[in-house]
């Protein structure tokens, strides 16, 4: 598990292995649009503001993955034990 803030909601969600941050966040009453839910159409991209992502969709280029700015919340993790979200 690992612990995603919603820095503008000001909600931090835990999520637990086999849960989306796409879902978890929902769960929160945070909804984030989202469409292909497997990481291929870019509609879920949202900005990281801080922790590092474990990035598991198929658009972003290796720069971008490196960048760490944003992330498909649809698919890809953290790589550590916190995400911090631009939502
Ligand atoms: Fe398509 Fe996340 S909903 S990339």
């Amino acid at each position: 598990p690992f612990e995603v803030v919603a820095e503008r909601s000001g909600i931090t969600v835990i999520v637990p292995p086999g849960v989306s941050v796409l879902d978890a966040l929902a769960d929160q009453g945070i909804h984030i649009a989202t469409s292909c839910g497997e990481g291929v159409c870019g509609t879920c991209e949202t900005k990281v503001l801080a922790g590092e992502v474990d990035h598991r969709d198929s658009l972003l280029t290796e720069e971008e993955r490196t960048a760490n700015t944003v992330m498909m919340v649809c698919r890809s993790r953290a790589r550590g034990a916190r995400l911090v979200l631009d939502v």
